[in-house]
């Protein structure tokens, strides 16, 4: 909890140079790593979710399986733009009102 916490805190003072990816970064240490960090119950490990395309990596958050939906349901869609380009290190065109999403 005191890592999380910390890990966050760092996003914001980072927030002026990459607000976006930093943010889903931190996001990601939070709610995603516990299953994703460790391939709970076969979850697809952080390099094979790198891999995957933004859109499917939003598309996985916004219809999400089960035993996701309780840390997907608090997410807002730039929370998931900014999940999705952290994980790809690609870019994201601003859509639907939302900004550009700069990879790092
Ligand atoms: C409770 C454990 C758990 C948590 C927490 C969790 N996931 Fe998952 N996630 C899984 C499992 C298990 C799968 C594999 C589902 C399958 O293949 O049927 C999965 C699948 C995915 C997929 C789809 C991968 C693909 O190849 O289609 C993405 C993307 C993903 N998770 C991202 C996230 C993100 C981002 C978070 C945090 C907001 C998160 N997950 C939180 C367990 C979890």
């Amino acid at each position: 909890m005191k890592l999380s916490a910390l890990v966050l805190g760092f996003a914001v003072l980072a927030a002026p140079a990459f607000a976006g990816p930093t943010e889903g970064g931190a996001i990601f240490e939070t709610k995603c790593m516990m299953c994703h960090g460790s391939g709970v119950a076969n979850a697809p490990l952080v390099d094979k979710l790198a891999a995957l395309d933004n859109q499917k990596i939003i598309d996985a958050l916004t219809t999400p399986i089960p035993m996701m939906a309780g840390v997907t349901s608090t997410l807002s869609d730039e929370d998931k733009r900014n999940i999705a380009v952290f994980l790809t290190k690609k870019s994201l065109p601003a859509a639907g009102g939302l900004p550009e999403v700069k990879a790092q």
